[in-house]
């Protein structure tokens, strides 16, 4: 096979100053990893670079920082031999070549140095084991042992080695491999994907932040149905989220059948990624109707139903945020709130919806009203186009109420017209539960519609429910 080289991809003088580096302390090192593969993916500009070296990945990194303007600080790890450049906006990672496994969370410390050719069989795939040098001899030379540049042109994910090997050297390779089949559409080797299934259990090994950042980057992706579904062939989910794996399948009794909610569910995720980058946004996608399994019944009267699934679903989310350690912070309570509220703009959208409920939906949504639309216009599965143009024709009606309502009314973050103090001031009280009350009827009457949220109105409704309660007003 001819040499390919590719010089162009090495025009950032950076490089120059590892090669300069590298001369001076006699190693040979090389570009590797997500950089070469999205280069020749034609991908965007990588904002990290992986350098390998063989030889001291530490001392040409220190080597480097000096040549560099300002001499940028060097971060060394030295039990993985490895070290990191901040420049700019680019992070220059050097590690040494070796005979082991190479990832940057291994807690296994490096013990063989290697050839370069023995840390790219070591590495997870093929694509990811291509290498340009960095050597003024070869400068720009691709090298390609395990034929990563075929695989790129033939969209497959492929291991070096063995697959039991590749994967039992880092078992989260195996959720890396779904990952990139589902960011570059590739597919991944059936001699993978089997390996992957018998390896499955392995990934219980694997810390929780990892296995996220590996879900955040499926759930980012332009169709994340195709990881789900490959994390379902090759049963990996039930480790994951075995929420999800419980609202697979579809069940018969007296000829009533529901529909499938783990497959509505990925539909549903892809069609919002259609509309939203939001990671969150798309993880209420996916957890929407996690509360359907616990709550399925079948009645004989009306078949199937799922009563209070967004209620179970919404404190089902923080026990799955829990478990996968993921942050129990404002991003939670959003997704929760999401799957809390996820049927109610349905039940708007079947029905003629009236003013009052509108404003209760605004009410209650606040400033994640919109967000709450979206995600309901996803859930809209149907395959028949009649139903599909009206679903989408009533949300389209839902939300131009929505903002004729927020325009006449302004409801979302509902401050109260009257407030609690001054109640207190009028009827001469001590805090007391009357207060809650006079609040509570002028709130419900504003979103009932049945007086405008305005001071004189509101202020005219306290005194006539004051009476009403036996209060008197301050003289
Ligand atoms: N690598 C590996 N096994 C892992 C993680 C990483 O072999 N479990 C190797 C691969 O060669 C990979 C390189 O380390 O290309 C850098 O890893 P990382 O930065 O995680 O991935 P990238 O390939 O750069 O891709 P991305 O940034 O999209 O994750």
């Amino acid at each position: 096979m001819t040499k390919q080289n590719h010089k162009q991809a090495l025009t950032d003088p950076l490089f120059k100053k590892v090669t300069e580096a590298a001369k001076e302390l006699k190693v040979e090192c090389y570009v590797i990893g997500g950089f070469v593969r999205d280069y020749l993916l034609k991908g965007g500009r990588p904002k990290d670079i992986d350098i390998v070296v063989v030889g001291s990945g530490i001392a040409l990194a220190k080597k480097v920082a000096s040549k560099l303007p300002g001499k940028p600080k060097v971060s060394s790890f030295k039990n993985f031999g490895t070290a990191m450049i901040k420049s700019d906006h680019i992070e220059l990672e050097f590690v040494g070549a070796r005979k082991e496994s190479y990832h940057r969370d291994s807690r296994k410390p490096v013990v063989e140095d290697g050839t370069l050719e023995d840390d790219q069989k070591r590495r997870d795939f093929t694509i990811n084991a291509l290498a340009l040098s960095l050597n003024e001899a070869n400068y720009g030379d691709l090298l390609d042992p395990f034929e990563g540049v075929i695989d790129l042109k033939r969209e497959l994910i492929r291991t070096p080695l063995e697959p039991d090997i590749t994967y039992s050297d880092d078992p989260l390779r195996m959720m890396r491999a779904i990952r990139f089949a589902t960011q570059l559409g590739f597919r991944i080797d059936p001699k993978s994907l089997d390996a992957i299934s018998r390896n499955k259990e392995r990934i219980q090994i694997i810390s929780k932040e990892r296995i996220v950042e590996e879900l955040h980057k499926i759930m980012a992706s332009t169709k994340p149905s195709v990881g789900f579904s490959l994390l379902h062939k090759t049963e990996l989910l039930p480790f994951i989220l075995p929420e999800l794996v419980a609202l697979q399948g579809i069940e018969e009794i007296e000829g009533q059948r529901h529909k499938d909610n783990f497959w509505h569910t990925l539909e549903v995720v892809d069609n919002i990624c259609e509309t939203t980058d939001d990671l969150w946004l798309r993880w209420a996608a996916l957890l929407h109707d996690i509360g359907k399994a616990p709550t399925k019944k079948f009645h004989k009267k009306i078949g199937w139903t799922f009563h209070g699934h967004e209620f179970v679903g919404s404190k089902m989310v923080y026990k799955l945020f829990k478990r996968l350690k993921m942050p129990l912070n404002d991003k939670m309570k959003f997704v929760q709130k999401m799957v809390l509220m996820s049927s109610r703009p349905i039940v708007l959208a079947e029905d003629y919806a009236t003013d009052s409920a509108v404003r209760r939906l605004v009410f209650d949504a606040g400033d994640y009203v919109d967000d709450l639309m979206t995600l309901c216009e996803a859930d809209i599965t149907t395959k028949n186009p009649k139903k599909q143009r009206k679903y989408k024709n009533n949300f389209k009606m839902v939300r131009q109420k929505i903002k004729e309502v927020e325009d006449r009314d302004h409801i979302r973050n509902f401050q109260p017209p009257v407030t609690g103090e001054e109640i207190m001031k009028t009827f001469d009280l001590k805090p007391s539960k009357e207060i809650g009350i006079i609040k509570d009827t002028i709130k419900e009457a504003i979103l009932e519609g049945e007086i405008p949220n305005e001071y004189k109105a509101a202020k005219k409704l306290m005194i006539q429910k004051g009476k009403e309660l036996g209060l008197k007003i301050r003289s």
